[in-house]
């Protein structure tokens, strides 16, 4: 073992100090936070303070979160940030959507048709957990989706995004796509924001191609808030579990 962490090799100390050199100062200081605690402070965060990125801070976000690799490099990502007055028109349209009861007419399949173990029990533990920490009774069909219509609000977060893909693309470029929306929650976690992913904001697209003049050949995957926690919503508390390493692992001499 090297007796000092070593972050890096030459070669990517090389591209850290090429990459870095070009990028936006957003105004704030930069803190020194490891990559794995990075990751293991990430949590979604469903209750922000009203208050904007500023999208020199953004800007800088995406630009780390565009080296996420993708396969042969084609970067299938679109993203819109929406701050001010275009992130309240877009909450309202949808919610008033939603409470009008048009089709949530998603343009792909998030999960499978048929729920079943072990995704189910998880499905199930996430969601009591997640109600339970917001006093919300099993029951209470009116208050979950009262809940459920929060994602819309992007959660109180005045910065929100939205991911679009090409259509015509395919499974591997969703993997990809995978790969860019968690390097972007982890350069915000660098920078001391939270976010949460949401697919639930792809759940009208035909409202977001209309207001943001986007075509059909390009699919509304969801979205993302993105900013600064409330720290003492007890929404905030809530932590999913996961599974043990060995419960997914096989290790193969
Ligand atoms: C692509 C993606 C979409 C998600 N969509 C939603 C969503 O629409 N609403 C929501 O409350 N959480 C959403 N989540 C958050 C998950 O519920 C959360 O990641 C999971 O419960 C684990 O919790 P953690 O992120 O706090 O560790 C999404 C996560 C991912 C990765």
């Amino acid at each position: 073992m090297p007796d000092r962490a070593v972050t890096t090799t030459r070669s990517g100390e090389t591209a850290l100090g090429q990459r870095l050199g070009g990028m936006t100062d957003p105004g704030f200081n930069r803190p020194e936070v490891h990559a794995e605690d990075a990751l293991l402070s990430r949590r979604s965060i469903r209750s922000f303070e009203d208050k904007p990125v500023p999208n020199s801070l953004m800007r800088r976000i995406l630009e780390a979160a565009r080296w996420a690799p993708s396969g042969s490099n084609i970067q299938p990502w679109k993203v819109h940030v929406l701050n001010g007055e275009a992130r309240q028109r877009y909450s309202d349209a949808i919610i008033s959507a939603e409470r009008n009861g048009e089709n949530r007419d998603m343009e792909y399949n998030y999960y499978a048709p048929e729920w079943r173990e072990p995704f189910l029990a998880r499905r199930r533990a996430c969601g009591f957990g997640l109600y339970s920490a917001m006093g919300i009774a099993r029951e209470d069909k009116a208050a979950r989706h009262e809940a459920f219509i929060d994602n819309f609000r992007f959660f109180g977060a005045a910065t929100g995004l939205l991911f679009w893909i090409p259509s015509d693309l395919e499974h591997g470029s969703w993997l990809d796509y995978g790969t860019f929306i968690q390097s972007i929650s982890i350069a915000a976690q660098g920078w001391g924001l939270d976010t949460i992913a949401q697919g639930a904001l792809g759940e009208f697209p035909h409202v977001a191609h209309k207001m943001f003049e986007v075509g059909d050949d390009f699919t509304l995957i969801g979205g993302m808030s993105i900013g600064w926690m409330v720290e003492d919503n007890p929404v905030n508390q809530f932590q999913p579990g996961r599974i043990a390493v060995d419960e997914f692992t096989t290790w193969i001499d």
